[in-house]
Order: structure tokens, then C-alpha cells, then sequence
């Protein structure tokens, strides 16, 4: 028997590979504070559940491979909510944006090409790239600039004639940052000017804060040819767990290739479909999605507060999505969480970060550097970062970030 090298060669989750150590310190009666997981711990609208109780069919059968009517209807209002020009034939429903994200990369591109994805991007990316076998060119962005694009030059240089994509997050996991419109642009005429596709992934796109837009990639009518909208609840609507996602294009072309995928690997789950497609007629919606957003603004506010507090980290007030990724004052970033969890508590809690090194493709980046994901409340987020400071004060690793 072997292991495909495919495999070998595929990255384990950076999210979760430090998993066991908190399971040990847990097993010693410490609670972790779990900073390293994008779970939303709000409760999933109402809607969803109610739908799937009042299901009334003997059969759970297959859905369509596109996704049955109703999800698809609701997924074209709920863009309207947002300007992006996608209807039902545009769309097909994925397991997760995870799914979405493998379809893409597997649609517009063969074996040995490139994407460009700007780096820290989340981990994922990497493990879909190398499923499809392709290599990933990565653009640094820098936590001194927030995370946001260098010149155009310099994304230009990485385009080559294996070029196939640019995969861009917006707004951004790991880093939480919301790019401009005129970053938007400057990629989509890159995009245009070379003939390579955008493949955008908007799942964030409700959680953008200080007044700052999010700017779909979808909002500029000249490219749409060139866009791939790559989607999923799970954030939006609290709900991991569903496995709903979708892939959207005006590219005939690559929609029909997409939909031989989706056909070969059948449906989506029937009744989580059920479920999501209530959500957003739902009479409490709008109120759902005021209290999750002011939910995150709280608790990115008391990450930031509290991170700009301790001597040493660098870290910038992110814009979006509920992630923030940190320069710590320490030789290695892994090795930190590691000490933490087998060394540090205050009165028994501790906490778990994940190490930012494997968001990086560029090797020997990141690696002083943690995300943070804020899906816990925040009292405990407050506790978090004083146990941050505290540990950091104790760290036998601690170095001067430059
Ligand atoms: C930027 C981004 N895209 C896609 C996903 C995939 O999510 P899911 O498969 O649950 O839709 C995630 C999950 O964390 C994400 O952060």
C-alpha cells in the first residue's frame, strides 16, 4: 500500500492540529478558552429547525445535484439584499463553501498551473490547491498595513502564462480585513487585462464594521465572465454544521462543468436545504442578523482592546469577519500555545490560539504570528486576553517583536 502523494503532501489543519494539547489541559480541570476555531457560538435562526421539524415526507431523497427550487430561490433574494446579479440558473448548492472552493479550483484549472491567493489566507485554500494539483503563488500582505494589498506591480510580477486564478477572501480569514473598492478593482482589471478568473469567496460579507463596504467582486458588470462567487451559511447564519454552501458564475462554461461535479457527487443534504431556504423570509431575519453583527463588533472590540494593551504584540483593529491575526513578542508561535496549554492558567482557564504559520504558503512567515477567532463571548474574550498578557510576561521564549 502507499499514501498518495497528493496526501502526503497536504497540510494538516493549523485550526486544529493543537486540539489534544487543550483536550490534556482539560482532562486537568482547565478550561480552554477556544480562540482558534471559526464556531460561531450564536444560536442558528429558528427558522432553519422549525422548517426541518415540520418536514413532511416518508423519503429523504435526493435533491437535485443543483439544489432544490426553494434554497435556490432564497439564495437569489438574499443576493438582491446585496447586489449581486446571480439567478437560480447561475447557481448550484454545495456542501459548505468547502465543497464550493474544491469545485472552483477544479473547474478552471489542470494540474500544474497556478492561483494567486494573498497570504495569510486561510489554511484550507492550501489543501484544495494541492488536491487539484495546483501550486499556490502567494502575495504577503503585512500586518503593518492591515493586511491590505501592495502595489499592482507587484501582484502583476507573480502572473505567469500557468496562471489560472487569483482566490481571494473579502472580508478576509485569517486576518479580518475588509479590502477597498478600489483593491477590488485593481484585482478584477488584473483579472480582465490577463484573462484569469476571480475566485471569490464572500462568505463574511454581512460582518463589516466602522462603516467600512464590502464591495463584492460581483458588483462590476465588465467581469462577470471572470467571477466565481464562492458561498456558504455557515457563518452567516450560524450553522457549521448544515454543510450548506454554493457556487455561483454568469460563466456558462464553467457552470456547466461545475454541475458534472455536482451531479457525480449526487446532492446536497435534503433536509438541511429545507432548513437554510427558510432562513431568510423569515420574520425575525433582520433582527437575527442585527444582534449577531453587534455580537461580533462587541467581542472584535474587547480582542482588540485588549490586544493593544499588552506590551510588545502588534496587531490592527480588523475591519470584518470575526478573525485578528497578532505579531506576539515570542520565538515561535506554535511552541507558545503549546507552553501555554501545558504551563499557564489563571485561576484554571487558559487559552487556545492557532499558530498563523500554516496560513502562510511562503515558508518561515507568520511565525511569531497567532490568529484569534472571536466566536466566544465577551467576558470570556476579556478573560482571554489578560491570561494573553499575563502569559506572555512568563513566556521563557519571549523575544522584542522588530
Ligand atoms: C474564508 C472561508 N471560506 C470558506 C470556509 C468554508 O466554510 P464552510 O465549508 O463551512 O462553508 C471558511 C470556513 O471557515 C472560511 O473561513
Amino acid at each position: 500500500m502507499i499514501i498518495s502523494d497528493r496526501m502526503q503532501n497536504m497540510q494538516s489543519s493549523p485550526i486544529r492540529k493543537l486540539i489534544p494539547y487543550a483536550q490534556e489541559a482539560e482532562k486537568k480541570g482547565i478550561t480552554v478558552f477556544r480562540l482558534n476555531i471559526g464556531q460561531p457560538d450564536i444560536a442558528t435562526p429558528k427558522a432553519f429547525l422549525e422548517a426541518i421539524r415540520n418536514y413532511d415526507n416518508d423519503v429523504i431523497a435526493y435533491a437535485h445535484s443543483q439544489g432544490i427550487p426553494p434554497m435556490l430561490e432564497s439564495l437569489v433574494r438574499y443576493y438582491k439584499k446585496f447586489d449581486i446579479p446571480l439567478e437560480t440558473e447561475d447557481l448550484i448548492v454545495t456542501t459548505g463553501g468547502s465543497e464550493a472552493l474544491i469545485f472552483a479550483m477544479m473547474t478552471i484549472a489542470n494540474p500544474g498551473d497556478e492561483v494567486i491567493i494573498p497570504e495569510p489566507f486561510y489554511a484550507n485554500y492550501n489543501s484544495f490547491a494541492t488536491l487539484a494539483g495546483l501550486t499556490v503563488k502567494p502575495v504577503t500582505l503585512k500586518a503593518e498595513t492591515g493586511f491590505h494589498f501592495p502595489s499592482v506591480e507587484e501582484i502583476e510580477e507573480k502572473i505567469t502564462d500557468k496562471t489560472r486564478a487569483f482566490i481571494i477572501a473579502n472580508p478576509s480569514n485569517p486576518t479580518g480585513t475588509v479590502y477597498t473598492k478600489e483593491e477590488v478593482d485593481m484585482i478584477t482589471d488584473l483579472a480582465i487585462k490577463h484573462d484569469i478568473m476571480i475566485i471569490a469567496d464572500e462568505v463574511y460579507r454581512e460582518f463589516v464594521y466602522d462603516g467600512e463596504k464590502y464591495v463584492s467582486f460581483m458588483h462590476r458588470d465588465d467581469a462577470l465572465q471572470n467571477v466565481i462567487l464562492v458561498d456558504s451559511i455557515s457563518k452567516r447564519f450560524s450553522n457549521c454544521g448544515a454543510r450548506i454552501g454554493a457556487i455561483g458564475s454568469k460563466n456558462k462554461d464553467v457552470m456547466t462543468n461545475v454541475m458534472k461535479l455536482a451531479q457525480a457527487r449526487l446532492s446536497v443534504a435534503t433536509l438541511e436545504q429545507v432548513g437554510a431556504a427558510a432562513i431568510v423570509d423569515a420574520p425575525d431575519y433582520d433582527e437575527f442578523m442585527q444582534e449577531a453583527y453587534d455580537e461580533y463588533k462587541l467581542r472584535r472590540d474587547t480582542v482588540y482592546n485588549g490586544l493593544k494593551n499588552i506590551k510588545g504584540v502588534v496587531a490592527e483593529q480588523p475591519k470584518g469577519a470575526f478573525y485578528n491575526v497578532a505579531k506576539l513578542p515570542v520565538d515561535d508561535a506554535e511552541k507558545f500555545i503549546i507552553w501555554l496549554l501545558e504551563n499557564f492558567n489563571i485561576d484554571n482557564e487558559t487559552i487556545l490560539m492557532a499558530p498563523a504559520e500554516g496560513f502562510y504558503a511562503t515558508p518561515g512567515l507568520g511565525k511569531n504570528e497567532v490568529r484569534f477567532s472571536y466566536c466566544i463571548k465577551s467576558e470570556e474574550l476579556e478573560r482571554s486576553m489578560k491570561i494573553l498578557e499575563k502569559a506572555l510576561e512568563a513566556y521563557p521564549g519571549r523575544t522584542e517583536v522588530e
